[in-house]
């Protein structure tokens, strides 16, 4: 495996989300990878496989590249070029166990991926998190809210994934609460209590600054 995996592995992730407004910013992965390597220290797992794995968790997510979605062709090709063969399966049952798709969504069956998927989502929750809902609701021209539009609670993912009409708002109810208990490791689960609080603070003064 080349000495600069690592390194290169940042280069490609950026190279990957130039052109992205949907969220799925190089900022995101980055900030995924520093979370998750600091659990992977807390949990004794494997640094350089979590670190891989968050830097290309995202380069073939189903909205960036749907092409390249279900293969991992992207992160495959990178870990192949890179003489990282004996690690690349490891790895990319990481990348595809990680994503959010409702509330039957997998549980990685390696401590590296339980680290990368709760970093993944402490980043989806608490202030950041409320600013990449909005910002990605803006880039579909969703509305921030309409009390018409009810939320779909408890969506296993054949629902969850389905296009349809939604709010912003709604996106709370639907992933952003439930993130909170469905953390993997004691330290991402102390992390979210706080910034659930915060999430549910924002929605509750939204709210009632909605209904006068
Ligand atoms: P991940 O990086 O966790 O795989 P997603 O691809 O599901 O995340 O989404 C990227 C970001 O956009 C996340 O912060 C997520 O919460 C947000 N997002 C996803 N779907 C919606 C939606 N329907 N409305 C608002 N925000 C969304
Ligand atoms: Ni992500």
């Amino acid at each position: 495996m080349n000495d600069n995996i690592i390194e290169n592995a940042i280069r490609f992730a950026e190279e990957c989300f130039k052109n992205d407004s949907s969220g799925h910013d190089i900022d995101h992965t980055l900030r995924v990878y520093r979370t998750a390597v600091r659990l992977a220290e807390r949990e004794n797992a494997d640094k350089k496989i979590t670190a891989l794995a968050a830097l290309l968790h995202d380069v073939d997510d189903r909205k960036l590249s749907p092409e390249t979605a279900e293969s991992k062709s992207r992160a495959r090709a990178f870990l192949k070029e890179q003489g990282a063969e004996e690690e690349a399966e490891k790895i990319i049952r990481i990348i595809s166990q990680v994503s959010f798709v409702g509330t039957d969504s997998p549980v990685p069956d390696s401590i590296e991926g339980k680290c990368v998927q709760d970093a993944d989502r402490l980043d989806a929750i608490g202030a950041i998190g409320i600013a990449r809902a909005f910002s990605f609701g803006a880039d579909r021209k969703r509305k921030m809210y309409d009390p018409d539009v009810k939320p779909l609670e408890g969506a296993k993912s054949s629902e969850y994934l389905a296009e349809r009409e939604n709010t912003t708002l709604n996106h709370f109810y639907e992933k952003l609460f439930l993130l909170k208990d469905m953390m993997n490791t004691d330290s991402a689960k102390r992390l979210a209590e706080g910034r659930d609080r915060l999430m549910h603070l924002f929605v509750e003064s939204f709210l009632e600054e909605w209904n006068g």
